[in-house]
């Protein structure tokens, strides 16, 4: 099956993250280093459903030279879409209402026409789960887990992740700073769907004083009666961080909209919790939503870094005959090792570190060949 492979394809998916064009670069290198052909696919798969709205019929042909400059470049060169499912694509009928209709039979068949042997695709959960559908209907697919959110199983990290949860940390220490100087309460709504680890993440390494998250439905009272301890104890300032999926006890998330076709929009968490807590706290009290700041920009190095390895991965799969995989990234959990062996070590003996297989996919030197 392994030698079929000649020509692949790679789709970007979903809401962009940062380290994208990083996975791109490692999946362009890696395929061309096995000598095979790939593709990009404009816009998720808008591409090859609707190639008349594209130059190139919706492809483009990825080269090194290409991809040679890109993996710190936040977004995607191919461009994405968050409302591309090929099994639930939203048409407009002439009255100029929405029906979803099936086009995953015309998605297969234009795969097929291009000529590629498999598809790498990069997504969340909403992209891999097509990506498996796609599977189940003869495509070979392997996947790569994007999201800032964090929000997928099986791998310890996705990639994007890292960058976001840098920037939100960036963003609340410049926020005590301001807190301090009036005395206010600084409530900070970050992305992250229905689960917690951006606002976890941040808060902690932020020093927040209170973090709300889905996984744990929160009472206001209990949050202010704590932010009032701690006035009291002589900090005049709190800083709370909200994940947009946050819940009270007993209550729902926020929903900012919902469309056909598309998930729901998450959002206004922040600005309920500021309002109750300046009620309960007697502080005057702001709210900031760092939104999409967190999806844009340039990818920490351990995005990059992540992105090129899970691209240059998801080709290696493909070169062993994996299909309907996703790479993943399987760090061990906290052991406890001699402190004579961790010293043992102190030096970085290339041929150990994982920094060389990066630098193998990217035709890096380290001056001795
Ligand atoms: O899944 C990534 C994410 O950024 C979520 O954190 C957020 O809820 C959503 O996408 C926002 O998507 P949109 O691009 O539709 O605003």
């Amino acid at each position: 099956m392994t030698e079929k492979i000649k020509r692949i394809a790679i789709a970007t998916g979903g809401g962009d993250a940062p380290g994208l064009n990083a996975v791109i670069h490692g999946a362009v290198y890696a395929a061309r280093g096995l000598g095979w052909e790939i593709f990009g696919i404009r816009d998720g798969y808008e591409g090859l459903l609707d190639p008349d709205r594209y130059a190139g019929a919706g492809v483009v042909e990825l080269r090194r030279s290409l991809v040679r400059e890109i993996s710190h470049l936040g977004g995607t060169i191919l461009g994405t879409t968050n409302r591309g499912n090929p099994f639930r694509r939203v048409v407009t009928r002439p009255d100029g209402t929405k029906v979803e209709i099936d086009c995953s039979d015309a998605l297969v068949n234009q795969f097929r026409q291009a000529g590629f042997d498999a598809l790498i695709s990069v997504g969340g959960d909403g992209s891999l789960t097509i990506a498996h559908q796609l599977q189940q209907k003869g495509l070979r697919v392997v996947g790569v887990p994007k999201t800032i959110d964090n929000d997928l199983e099986s791998t310890a990290m996705t990639f994007g992740f890292n960058s976001a949860v840098s920037f939100a940390t960036e963003c609340i220490d410049r926020l005590h700073t301001t807190a301090l100087s009036h005395q206010r309460v600084m409530v900070v709504e970050v992305m992250g769907r229905y689960v917690g680890w951006i606002a976890l993440h941040a808060g902690l390494a932020g020093r927040a004083d209170a973090i709300l998250i889905p996984e744990i439905p929160y009472s206001i009272e209990k949050v202010a009666a704590h932010l009032k301890r701690k006035h009291a104890d002589g900090k005049p300032y709190s800083i709370v961080v909200v994940a947009e999926g946050a819940k009270p006890v007993g209550g729902d998330v926020m929903v900012k909209s919902r469309e056909v076709g598309r998930v729901e929009r998450l959002g206004g968490i922040g600005e309920l919790v500021a309002a109750q807590l300046q009620e309960l706290t007697g502080k005057e009290t702001r709210c900031v939503v760092l939104g999409h700041l967190l999806r844009g920009g340039s990818p920490t190095a351990l995005d990059r870094n992540l992105g090129v390895t899970f691209g240059a991965g998801a080709v290696y799969a493909l070169s062993r005959g994996l299909e309907d995989v996703m790479v993943a990234l399987k760090p061990p959990k906290l052991v406890f090792v001699p402190i004579s062996e961790a010293i043992a070590k102190l030096k970085l003996v290339p041929a150990d570190a994982e920094g060389v297989l990066v630098a193998r996919i990217l035709d890096i030197s380290f001056g001795d060949q």
